[in-house]
């Protein structure tokens, strides 16, 4: 590919101060990848002639470190495949990873639709090809080749439900699209959308124990949602450029699982305890009020579909090697004494190169985390208990 766009790249976030001083947890190893160079853009580039445009939050350019705001140096052209591709989740995630330039290969794989879906993106002047595959008979082809593999697949919530309450359905899904993973590319990294996250998640890894090919720094669980959220409300409360917050969130992805780290908000900003209190439920509950609102027409779908085309851009930029790739993920973590957490990770060419810690966290946020340890841990252990079957 071609040297064609001049802007800088945007999504993922650089070392926040938190990140910067929490520790880290585990380190993976990781290992470097052959490359070529292009520039990415954002959709500040729209501009810039009839070029891939990636997607972003714009938060990140102001944070770049000296290293990252240089010509980036990338392998270009990443097979990514979407299960799950023509849902609600689905359909607009896939038009962001067509307008993606990191992407070269789109595979959209569902039950039903992806022709439909595939052709009306393949007619985006954007250089990746895009195609449809349908059912378990093309799940091999969907899946080869694939570094990328984004599963939003399964049903959403409807008002007065759990995302618990999904598990009936998702949890077999999520564990057969996975089992066709560790078949035909079992190298990839998995971002699981699919609810409920801090069940699928645990599922996902015991398919891939069982099948020998579990390597922990590629399963990750997409709670970037919830990062987006926080960073809107806080924001929004405060009257700040949408662009320069960044507020962590750490624990797993169900109601008072989610644990927003107000304290670590960058910038720094000052929080009545009333404020704190209204925003933390906000954020735990952000998922229901938009489950209401839709009032039975399904779940978060388009700021969803933002959330995972943003954590998946971070993934292919760590792995081309891009330094200072952040993002908070719910992975196999020894940050505490749960086997899966969410926590700021660092990407890098081979997934999560570093868990890392949690920082310093204040009593009320140390409160909040005691709170919901049980319920994380009881949703992790269903999800194993799934998996094997039992
Ligand atoms: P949707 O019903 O609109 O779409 C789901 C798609 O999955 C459909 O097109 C369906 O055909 C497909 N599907 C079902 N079984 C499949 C299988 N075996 N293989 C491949 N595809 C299959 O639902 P949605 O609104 O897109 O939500 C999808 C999931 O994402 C839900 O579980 C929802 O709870 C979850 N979700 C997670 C987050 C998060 O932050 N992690 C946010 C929003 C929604
Ligand atoms: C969300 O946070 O919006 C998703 O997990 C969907 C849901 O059911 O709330």
């Amino acid at each position: 590919m071609s040297a064609l766009i001049q802007s800088t790249p945007i999504t993922a976030r650089t070392a926040p101060v938190a990140a910067r001083k929490s520790h880290s947890q585990k380190t993976l190893v990781s290992k470097s990848v052959a490359s070529k160079t292009i520039r990415l853009s954002s959709f500040e580039g729209f501009s810039k002639a009839a070029a891939p445009v990636s997607f972003s939050a714009r938060a990140s350019t102001r944070r770049q470190t000296a290293a990252s705001r240089s010509t980036m140096s990338v392998t270009a052209g990443f097979k990514v495949a979407v299960l799950g591709a023509a849902g609600g989740i689905g359909q607009p995630l896939s038009m962001l990873m067509k307008m993606n330039p990191l992407v070269s290969e789109l595979a959209l794989y569902d039950i039903a639709n992806t022709p439909g879906v595939a052709a009306d993106l393949g007619h985006l002047n954007t250089p990746s090809k895009v195609t449809g595959y349908v059912g378990d008979d093309e799940l091999e082809a969907a899946l080869t080749g694939c570094a990328l593999v984004i599963i939003p697949a399964g049903v959403p919530r409807k008002p007065g439900m759990t995302r618990d309450d999904l598990f009936a359905i998702n949890a077999g899904i999520v564990k057969t699209l996975c089992e066709g993973v560790a078949k035909y590319c079992p190298d990839a990294i998995v971002n699981i959308i699919s609810n409920p996250v801090n069940s699928t998640v645990p599922i996902a890894a015991e398919v891939f124990k069982a099948a020998g090919t579990f390597d922990p720094a590629k399963v990750m669980g997409v709670t970037t949602l919830d990062v987006v959220r926080s960073d809107a409300f806080v924001a929004e409360l405060k009257g700040l450029d949408m662009k320069d917050v960044d507020v962590p969130v750490i624990g797993g992805h169900a109601g008072i699982t989610i644990l927003p780290l107000l304290s670590q908000t960058t910038p720094s900003v000052e929080f009545s305890d009333e404020e704190v209190e209204a925003l933390t439920v906000r954020i735990q509950n952000a998922g229901t009020e938009v489950v209401e609102a839709k009032a039975g027409a399904g779940s978060a779908t388009l700021s969803m579909a933002y959330a995972a085309a943003r954590m998946g851009e971070s993934c292919l930029r760590g792995l081309n090697g891009e330094a200072d790739i952040y993002e908070c993920s719910f992975v196999a973590s020894s940050v505490t004494d749960l086997p899966y957490f969410s926590t700021k990770c660092k990407l890098g060419p081979n997934g999560v190169e570093e868990v890392m810690g949690m920082g310093e966290i204040t009593e009320y946020e140390a409160g909040w985390l005691e709170k919901l340890k049980p319920e994380l841990t009881g949703s992790i252990e269903k999800g194993i208990k799934f998996a094997a079957g039992e």
